[in-house]
This record gives C-alpha cells, structure tokens and sequence, in this order.
C-alpha cells in the first residue's frame, strides 16, 4: 500500500434541510467521529455548512462545500466565495464537479482559476474529472481527462500541487449504478497520476487520487484495492449513515 493518507468524501449534492443534514452527521459521528488514519469528509449544501461544522467541531469529520467562485467578491449574484467558506472553518471545496460542468455552466477557464483560489485561500480542492459515455467509446477518454487535469492545475504552484485532491468520475458511471470495473478505474486513474506527475515527478506521487461513481459499501472493497485509488467521492451512499461509515471502514482496512 502506497504512503498516501486514504480519503473518503460524501457529497450530499443537493440533498438534506439544514435540519436532515444535523441528523445525518449525528448519526455520522458515533461511527466516524474518530477515525484517524482516514481524511473523512462530508460536503453538505451551503445552507447546511455552518450546522454540520459546528456538529463535527472537534471530531475527525471536516466540511467541505460542494462549490465556490474564483472571486472574492463582487457582482456575482447567486455565488459563494472563499473567505464566506472559511469565515465558517469550511476546509475545502468540490470544484468542477460533472454536474456543475454540464449543468450549470462551468468552464475549465473558471477551473484554472477556483483551484488555486481554494488553497490560496487555505481550502483543499477536489478537482473532479473524468469522461462522458460516448467519450469513451469514441477512444476519447484519455484526451478528455488530459485537457481537464491539465487546464484545472495549469496554475496550480508546483509546491502546492500534491495538496490537491483528484477525483476521477467517469460521467457514465455517476448515480446510475453503473460503476466502472476495476481496470477502468485504475488505468484512468493512473493516468492521472502521471499527468499530475508530468507536472511535477513528486507531486505526482503524493497526490490523492479519488474513485466516484456509484461507489456502494459492496464495490467500496475492489475499487479501494487498486493500487493508484487512495479513496473515494461517494454520492448516494453518502446520504445514509451506515453505508457511509461502512464505505470509511473499507478504506481503513
Ligand atoms: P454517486 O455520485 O456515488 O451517486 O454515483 C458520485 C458523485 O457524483 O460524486
């Protein structure tokens, strides 16, 4: 097994009242409270980020937002920005996931821009990739992963680079109960590793590099195995307590 710490991230998307997201991390916190050899972490929607802090605050579980803009401040109606996250202890950031690139409008040209911004700003980033159906089976996927790993860090500092989280989710797999196998998984995964790396050699090998994609408690096992995977971004098996902690056991194992 690689040095590299193991991850797991549930993102609730757009799931949870302010009131449903403090029962779930109540009942997140017996079982996950506590770990220590796993960075676990939970993105609830904005309006449930200050509840869910101050339930995990001094427990293991960091917060994480599920978007933010490049700016600070300004004319940007409808967005949230870096200091509103961490004025909250917020410690990090879903940037580009597929949802927000297909549908809500979002670039590669913001991308290079969010990614050095969160940890500018002191907020890890997980920079989502990763290919659509058809992309794949046009041959595309490695072109596809190559452009967004490529725009996404171009203006990363090499110094800072392995502080990024990668999270490989191929399009097709993405709560559709359709999961990649486990040579899909790992081959683009290692090809993302070496692009990273073609940035820099060490960065490379320290980055973090996530599975997401219909991740259950009963694939967690294979997929969490492969040699290149140090974790995970987990959807809808994040939302219910059990599986989600079952799903953190896995990579501790
Ligand atoms: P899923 O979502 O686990 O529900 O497929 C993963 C994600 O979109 O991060």
């Amino acid at each position: 097994m690689s040095d590299r710490r193991r991850f797991i991230a549930g993102n609730w998307k757009m799931n949870k009242t302010i009131a449903e997201a403090e029962e779930l991390v109540q009942a997140l916190l017996p079982r996950v409270g506590a770990v220590e050899d796993v960075d676990v972490v939970v993105c609830p929607p904005y309006l449930s980020l200050q509840a869910v802090v101050d339930s995990a605050r001094g427990s293991a579980v960091q917060v994480y937002a599920q978007n933010m803009h490049e700016q600070d401040a300004g004319a940007f109606t409808g967005e949230v920005s870096a200091p509103m996250l961490t004025e909250i202890d917020v410690a990090g950031v879903i940037l580009g996931h597929s949802e927000r690139r297909q549908l809500c409008g979002e670039t590669d040209r913001a991308l290079q821009l969010k990614v050095p911004k969160a940890l500018e700003s002191g907020l890890i980033p997980i920079l989502c990739v990763g290919e659509t159906e058809e992309e794949r089976e046009r041959g595309d996927t490695e072109r596809k992963l190559r452009h967004q790993v490529q725009e996404g860090l171009e203006k990363v500092p090499k110094e800072r680079l392995h502080e990024v989280v990668v999270a490989y989710e191929p399009i097709w797999a993405i709560g559709t109960g359709l999961v990649a196998t486990p040579e899909q998984a790992q081959d683009a995964i290692a090809f993302v590793r070496a692009l990273v790396q073609g940035f820099d050699k060490e960065a490379g090998n320290r980055v973090r590099i996530l599975y997401g994609g219909s991740l259950k408690p009963d694939n967690a096992a294979e997929l969490l195995a492969l040699p290149d995977v140090d974790g995970a971004l987990v959807g809808g098996a994040s939302l219910d307590a059990e599986s989600f902690a079952t799903i953190v056991e896995t990579a501790r194992a």
